[in-house]
């Protein structure tokens, strides 16, 4: 039978994880999970309900209300989340979601939900996972980890784009600013924050095309694809 490993990718917010991670899943036939849109669909229900996340009971009551599940959009295959049935995979991009994702993704309780259903689906391989604790929490044996950064002016700018296609009223400092607060916020919590596992691969993109960046981790899946 065919070998299969775990790819985990970590990194700051914006600096292309998740393009790389579907690319990877594509040419290799893995399945792809979204981290990052686990958190942000359980933040969604959070606001949509006018929770207060302060509080531990009300927070543990509402992940017994919240399903999550990823499935394949027929039209382009790509996987897409869905909360309590209804599909959010597009809602849970707005920056009303990115400005509070940070603040609910630091509750333990609300990542020991995420954590323990990421590690059930990663349970027969052949998987690319995207996140910030993926390689040193919910994977960490995993036989390829990468870890991505770009330069922060890059970073501003193509999360910019990707937003401004659907809201022309958002500006480049409001971006900017979100950010920065995420990644102060996802490095600086006291469960699992953002970092890079020891034995992962640093991959800075700011100067790589989206080929050459699938190169370099194409060839890092077959140098453990042989290890395994
Ligand atoms: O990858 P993203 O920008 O969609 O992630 C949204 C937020 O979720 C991010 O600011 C931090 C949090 N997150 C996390 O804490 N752990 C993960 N494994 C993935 C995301």
């Amino acid at each position: 039978m065919e070998k299969k490993i775990i790819i985990t990718i970590d990194g700051w917010s914006s600096c292309g994880k998740s393009t790389l991670a579907k690319q990877l899943a594509r040419e290799l036939g893995y399945v792809y999970i979204d981290s990052g849109a686990m958190y942000r669909a359980i933040t969604l229900y959070f606001l949509r309900n006018h929770l207060d996340w302060t509080k531990h009971k009300a927070v543990e009551d509402a992940l017994t209300k919240i399903n999550l599940e990823f499935l394949s959009n027929h039209k382009n295959g790509q996987s897409e989340i869905y909360l309590n049935g209804e599909n959010v995979e597009y809602v849970i991009r707005d920056l009303v979601v990115a400005e509070k994702v940070s603040e609910v993704a630091a509750i333990k309780e609300v990542r020991q939900f995420a954590v323990r259903q990421q590690q059930d689906m990663g349970q027969k391989k052949g998987i690319v996972m995207d996140g910030r604790d993926i390689g040193t929490v919910v994977f960490p044996d995993a036989e390829l980890k990468i870890f991505m950064t770009a330069d922060n002016a890059i970073r501003v700018e193509r999360r910019f784009r990707e937003l401004y296609e659907k809201n022309p009223n958002i500006t480049i400092e409001e971006v900017k600013a979100n950010l920065e607060m995420r990644d102060y916020i996802d490095s600086h919590r006291e469960v699992s924050p953002l970092r890079q596992a020891e034995d992962a691969l640093l991959l800075d993109n700011s100067r790589l095309t989206m080929r050459e960046q699938l190169d370099i981790a194409l060839k890092w899946v077959h140098e453990r694809l042989k290890m395994a």
